[in-house]
């Protein structure tokens, strides 16, 4: 097949405005601080997201394309620093020696031939460590969806692909759970092949203590995006996004939206016992927020539910989004709406991962302004127990995905949010206790983050 085309950034609502690729790298410390920095807050803010090295080639689909940036924010002793590193895979490299684009987007049916990459990644496909940022086992890993991870240095360069000693070969998703009390990360990865799921656990020292082991039940393909765990489960939400690999070379998309499926749901006993099997009616989750056991033996899980995965199908009519609660069980899945409102990227204090949570934070569209898909202008914590919400607005900065930020005193809520007006970018701290009153302390980024995905929280060892 031909190289494909360039796309025009110009013209793309996700490689224009507040989603134009950053290419530049930098270190900068000192950073202008307005307001005042809690005085017991140590650690570093992460966040990765799609940010392709040249302009693309062929087709670019958000959030499914693109190469990785880690953009860190280390506040140490009420001083801040920046650093940003594109996650340098094999193809970024050779992109690099070209000066140019080799790979087409993930959806073309172009693999760049041997005499432009060389043998070795003559026909490979582009990797995508662009999703997430976890550390755990001793190591910083760029995650991919269903690919290994890239390792990441102290000064966020790249160390390589991590297959945990070759132990690891089928990859992670991008959403592994990391579960406080015993410190093992639970991974699930998806593949177009049989057995096509599987799930992991790696110990904290990094040491694989469940090979990928095969989901009993799967039947085909599907897209899984995230996962929920609690201390006796792992939660899967299997919705119908099916993979179908030939419709790429009749120029169709890869994957086949089939609402007439249903969603079905596993959950996979931790203790290795016999996958248990639910099923409801057809909805689409990217996000988790949390799950845990209830007292009679049901799970719960929290998580932000769509009627259909927005762009990665030809479905054009609204799509709509809610903070769900399922409860899975005893009498199948019972599903009720916490809260209704536009919002995405749920988080919660990583601390009760597993456990039940009081507070899921999110980003919102307030629906007065004019926001690309994947933007916001808002922050919005639901308080789950009380079921009250709060909302923090801006008019003209767009917020990214807030973590919480555990102090000695008192915890507060990080973001990077970039203003749509001069496309300056800041780092914003929000107090825990009162988020919707607004940041007490905003970093000035020194240059433009564009709008992106996931990322932690790393407290100072
Ligand atoms: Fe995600």
């Amino acid at each position: 097949m031909q190289r494909p085309a360039p796309v025009d950034p110009a013209h793309h609502p996700h490689l224009s405005g507040l989603f134009a690729p950053q290419r530049e790298e930098v270190d900068v410390r000192d950073l202008e601080v307005q307001g005042e920095l809690p005085a017991d807050l140590h650690g570093s803010y992460l966040r990765n997201g799609p940010n392709p090295r040249f302009d693309p080639i062929g087709h670019y689909v958000y959030p499914i394309d693109g190469d990785g940036m880690v953009h860190r924010v280390q506040i140490v002793e009420g001083t801040a620093r920046y650093t940003n590193r594109f996650v340098r895979t094999p193809q970024v490299v050779a992109e690099e020696k070209a000066g140019r684009a080799l790979w087409a987007g993930i959806t073309d049916p172009y693999f760049p031939p041997e005499e432009e990459v060389g043998p070795e990644l003559a026909n490979t496909m582009r990797e995508l460590p662009d999703i997430n940022i976890v550390r755990h086992g001793g190591r910083l890993m760029a995650m991919a969806e269903a690919a290994p991870p890239y390792t990441l240095g102290s000064d966020l360069e790249t160390l390589g692909r991590e297959t945990f000693d070759g132990t690891l070969p089928v990859g992670l998703t991008a959403h592994p759970k990391i579960d406080p009390h015993t410190g093992e990360m639970v991974a699930f990865c998806y593949m177009l092949d049989p057995p096509y799921l599987t799930w992991s656990v790696i110990a904290p020292d990094g040491t694989v203590t469940r090979a990928p082991t095969p989901i009993d039940g799967m039947d085909r393909p599907l897209m899984i995006h995230d996962m929920a765990l609690t201390p006796t489960y792992v939660v899967l939400v299997l919705a119908p996004l099916v993979f179908d690999l030939s419709q790429i070379f009749s120029g169709g998309s890869p994957l086949d939206w089939k609402p007439d499926l249903g969603v079905r749901v596993a959950l996979v006993p931790r203790d290795g016992g016999a996958v248990r099997w639910f099923s409801t009616d057809t909805f689409w989750m990217w996000h988790t927020a949390n799950a845990f056991d209830l007292p009679d033996g049901d799970v719960a899980l929290d998580y932000v539910e769509w009627c259909y995965p927005g762009g990665l199908t030809r479905q054009r009519e609204p799509n709509r989004s809610t903070l769900s609660r399922a409860v899975i069980g005893r009498n199948g899945i019972t599903r009720t709406v916490l809260c209704e409102r536009d919002m995405e990227f749920p988080r919660i204090d990583d601390r009760s991962t597993t456990l039940g949570h009081r507070v899921v934070a999110t980003i919102g569209k307030s629906g007065s302004s004019n926001l690309p898909p994947g933007a916001a202008d808002s922050l919005c914590w639901f308080d789950v127990q009380a079921g009250t919400e709060s909302v923090w607005t801006h008019e003209s900065l767009a917020p990214g995905e807030p973590i919480l930020m555990p102090g000695d005193a008192a915890d507060h809520w990080g973001t990077i949010a970039t203003d749509r007006e001069d496309m300056s970018s800041w780092f914003l701290i929000f107090p825990a206790s009162d988020p919707a009153s607004g940041p007490i302390a905003r970093v000035r980024l020194p240059i433009r983050v564009p709008a992106g995905l996931h990322g932690a929280w790393l407290p100072s060892d």
